[in-house]
């Protein structure tokens, strides 16, 4: 019933001419793919080339992040209108790479995603833990903090308007991928804990998984209980192997 969602984060990479032969070439090869929905999310400079490029097909795009300010004097930030203006349907929140690099706390993410929805965007939030936080045991603790930062604030009703990825930080651009069982632990467990909010929100909310998923590995992952498609990193760089991972939906 949760159609599986493929997501391509291009992060800062590419220039003009790669971003137009990468669209061109996902296009090429996207009517191979039938059931699950594909989006790409490149760097802002290179949304007007999506929204030009993706016209009357089914890819959507998205951005990698947004303001949590409406408008203003705030230099550097995109806000959501503007996304929104660029007929963006998704927008990642919320990745470790922010959280880091950007200091990004889990308050700030909370109120990007309460304005990102209220645009009509749909948020991918995503939550992880470092590999020293896994080793100590507290994979649990530290993802539903990045839930419940979410759930807690906008509730349940605000989490069936976007989707969530899990993404171990220490499986993110290192060729270590967390195994099947790995990550369906972990996406029941974020399963289970939005159950205690809305069993139906929970049922249908969208889980994918992020982590150096790539061909090879794409079809076991998705063949998980709680595994709704994935977050896709390096893999969404070259269209032959984002669009093989987009196949393993079908
Ligand atoms: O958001 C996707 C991501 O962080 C995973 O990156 O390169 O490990 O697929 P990668």
């Amino acid at each position: 019933m949760r159609q599986p969602l493929i997501a391509g984060n291009w992060k800062m990479n590419g220039s003009k001419a790669e971003t137009v032969e990468l669209l061109n070439g996902i296009k090429a090869g996207i009517g191979e793919v039938t059931a699950s929905e594909v989006a790409v999310c490149p760097p802002f400079p290179y949304l007007y080339l999506a929204e030009d490029m993706l016209k009357g097909t089914a890819i959507r795009y998205g951005s990698q992040d947004c303001s949590r300010e409406e408008s203003g004097a705030f230099t550097g930030q995109v806000s959501a209108a503007m996304l929104q203006d660029f007929g963006c349907t998704y927008a990642i929140l919320g990745h470790s790479e922010r959280r880091l690099f950007n200091a990004e706390t889990d308050a700030i993410i909370a109120r990007k995603y309460a304005v990102v929805v209220s645009h009509g965007l749909t948020p991918i939030l995503c939550v992880g833990e470092t590999l020293e936080e896994r080793e100590q045991g507290k994979t649990e603790e530290v993802v539903a903090r990045h839930l419940d930062a979410v759930l807690e604030s906008a509730g349940a009703e605000a989490l069936a308007k976007g989707v969530i990825a899990y993404e171990p930080v220490w499986a993110i651009g290192t060729g270590v991928t967390a195994t099947p069982e790995q990550a369906q632990e972990v996406h029941a467990f974020l399963r289970e804990r939005i159950a205690k909010k809305s069993a139906e929100v929970a049922a249908g909310v969208r889980i994918l998984y992020g982590g150096s998923m790539k061909p090879g590995n794409a079809l076991e992952l998705m063949a998980q209980a709680d595994i709704d498609g994935g977050l896709i990193g390096g893999a969404a760089l070259k269209a032959a192997d984002f669009l093989a991972i987009c196949k393993a939906g079908d």
